[in-house]
């Protein structure tokens, strides 16, 4: 176990078992910041991804493009832990042997969440090709309950009744928003012969399903052990490497021989793909120091703060429907961060006491309002 020790060290990642009241107040800030980091990369990459969807050009291969930013984030994730050991080869690659080769059963847990992460990035590209983007992005929030579905299955998280509604009034705020954008924006959306409504809609719940546990399965794993976050998405990231290569072989294996690898990248392009990249090891930063379900409400707010964006970018006007979707949003994070105490269940009051233990270290008090001022101001 001594690469896994080594992990944490000095990264003031893996320590929390036993992590000091100083310790305990870095944590809290740092999962301020990283859920407040996560709406604006959120918004932004709908916002681009929005943008690049409107430019005429050659179309690039998905499948490449989960592939590269597999890439990029395990590159990313190896220089920050090249940088915290100050520039030290060589005990960078001890450090890297010890925890991906001599551990290697703890790197085999992370094959399970990359092959599931694998398929919901492709199957993301499949539905959204396939739906309208509006009906793709109401779908794609049911994630929002099956997330807390699995956080209570598999982490054993307890939700007071109140927490549950406010799940279910930020799952119908953002929907509600989506569809007020589909009927401004029909005009927008990709229709053509090739599209397939079924298979859109199977691909885009599957994703829902795979969203849940595979973040859950990951938090399970990041808590459970010291390794520190870089580590584990370096492995997570070879996994996805490998299996996002096979799909690209499987799907456009002939046509990336014959155009390449890089085709229809456009600094556009690229821009999509770093983003997602960033946004993957932000989610893993939240998901170490938040929860899965909170990250569901940062994603959520960002919804929010993208069509608060469009308003000056693309001349969106905001009308009633979108008003009564953002009060239900803030609404459910008020609600979520309520004190548990105000819970009606006294079964449920108890059983929170487990989900601090859960929280290791990163957990503060349940009755703290989770979303900093800053982030519902901004
Ligand atoms: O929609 P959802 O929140 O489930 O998407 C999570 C995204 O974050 C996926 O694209 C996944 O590949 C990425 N991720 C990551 N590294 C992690 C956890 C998630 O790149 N450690």
């Amino acid at each position: 176990m001594a690469g896994g020790n080594n992990n944490g060290q000095g990264t003031g990642v893996g320590e929390e078992k036993t992590a000091s009241p100083r310790q305990s107040e870095v944590n809290r800030k740092l999962k301020y910041i990283s859920l407040a980091i996560l709406v604006v990369q959120n918004a932004s990459l709908i916002l681009s991804i929005r943008y690049v969807r409107t430019l005429p050009g050659d179309r690039f291969f998905t499948t490449s493009a989960v592939v590269m930013a597999e890439v990029l984030k395990v590159l990313t994730c190896l220089l920050i832990i090249l940088f915290q050991r100050k520039g030290n080869l060589k005990e960078f690659i001890v450090l890297q042997y010890n925890s991906i080769v001599i551990q290697y059963k703890d790197t085999l847990k992370l094959a399970v969440p990359a092959l599931i992460y694998t398929l919901q990035n492709n199957l993301q590209y499949v539905a959204i090709s396939n739906l309208p983007a509006a009906t793709f992005q109401v779908t794609y929030q049911l994630k929002i309950l099956t997330t807390a579905l699995f956080s209570v299955l598999m982490l054993r998280k307890s939700l007071s009744r109140i927490q549950w509604l406010s799940l279910l009034l930020l799952f119908a705020g953002v929907a509600i928003v989506q569809l007020e954008q589909e009927g401004k924006q029909k005009e927008t959306t990709v229709t053509g012969p090739s599209q397939n409504y079924a298979k859109g809609l199977v691909a885009v719940i599957v994703s829902c399903l795979s969203s849940g546990f595979a973040g859950v399965y990951f938090e399970k794993i990041l808590k459970g052990s010291s390794a520190s976050v870089w580590m584990r998405n370096i492995q997570l990231g070879i996994f996805g490497t490998l299996l996002g290569l096979l799909g690209m072989w499987w799907n456009d294996g002939l046509a990336i021989a014959e155009k390449g690898f890089l085709f229809g990248y456009t600094p556009m392009v690229w821009g999509v793909i770093f983003n997602q990249a960033f946004g993957g090891l932000l989610v893993a930063v939240v998901v170490k120091y938040a929860d899965n379900i909170l990250k569901g409400f940062a994603t959520s707010f960002s919804i929010i703060v993208s069509t608060v964006v469009s308003v000056y970018l693309f001349g969106f006007h905001v009308d009633l429907l979108f008003t009564l979707g953002a009060g239900l949003v803030i609404g459910a994070v008020y609600m979520y961060s309520l004190p548990k105490a105000a819970a009606p269940s006294p079964s449920t009051a108890t059983l929170s006491s487990s989900s601090h233990s859960l929280a290791d270290g990163v957990g503060d008090s349940e009755t703290e309002a989770f979303l900093p001022k800053s982030v519902l101001v901004k």
